[in-house]
């Protein structure tokens, strides 16, 4: 297994302590190599903090989670980091782009994180956003692009590390259907190309495009 979780549990501690938010609780989850995974679930029900955990973004308070045979429970946060840059590429709602950089030099820019020289982080960058169809617009800025657009250049910006595994949370949730459906389309070839997709949305029919599909319930996954 790539992934494994076993009885997770993370809570969001309130100062008071009355208002704790016991966000996941007991998650037992396992994801093979190369599988795609739907993760699905109504608001609130804990997946973007599976998501945070999944990615290396946040630990949990207990249970174990192997990341490709590693207990990343006994890891420094550079060792963890390390795994993340190196391993995982994220497609958010709301994309995250820099504003302030152009397309290129955002998707370069995690490649600078990982050490890639300038000259091979500027050919991997172009590579990457040419297999997302947007050569045309290397030099301009986020706002200077659709909403699809912005969503194709985070996902070139996700896989020009060649990550093995794509977490992509929500990543048509600020798309029209016509983007949505080529971003889901593009999220299968990552797939069929090797990569393990991880991909949470609360649209049943997006998550039929996956091998499997799960349900947070709660706190607890199904
Ligand atoms: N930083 C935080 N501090 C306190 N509580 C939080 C925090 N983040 C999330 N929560 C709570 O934890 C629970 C799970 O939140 P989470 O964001 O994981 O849900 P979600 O399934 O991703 O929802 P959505 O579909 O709306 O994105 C919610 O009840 C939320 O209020
Ligand atoms: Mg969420």
């Amino acid at each position: 297994m790539l992934i494994e979780l076993k009885s997770l549990y993370r809570t969001y501690q309130s100062r008071d302590r009355i208002n704790n938010v016991e966000a996941l609780k007991n998650v037992n989850l396992s994801v093979a190599k190369g599988e795609y995974l739907a993760i699905t679930g109504a608001s609130g029900s804990g997946k973007s903090t599976l998501m945070n955990i999944l990615g290396l973004l946040d630990t949990a308070d207990s249970g174990s989670y192997y990341f490709d045979g590693t207990d990343i429970t006994e890891l420094s946060d550079r060792e963890i980091s390390h795994i993340r840059n190196k391993s995982i590429g994220f497609v958010f709602q709301s994309f995250n782009l820099i504003p302030s950089l152009t397309t290129l030099e955002n998707v370069a820019l995690p490649l600078e994180y990982r050490g890639v020289s300038r000259v091979e982080r500027m050919e991997k960058a172009k590579e990457s956003l040419d297999m997302v169809g947007l050569s045309s617009r290397l030099f301009h800025k986020p706002s200077e692009l659709s909403g699809g657009q912005q969503q194709r250049v985070a996902i070139a910006r996700a896989i020009a590390g060649e990550p093995p595994v794509i977490l992509a949370d929500e990543p048509c949730g600020n798309l029209d259907s016509k983007s949505g459906n080529e971003i889901m389309g593009m999220l299968k070839t990552l797939n069929q190309s090797g990569r393990t997709v991880i991909l949470i949305t609360h649209d049943s029919k997006a998550a039929m495009q996956a091998d499997r599909m799960v349900r947070v319930e709660d706190g607890t996954v199904y």
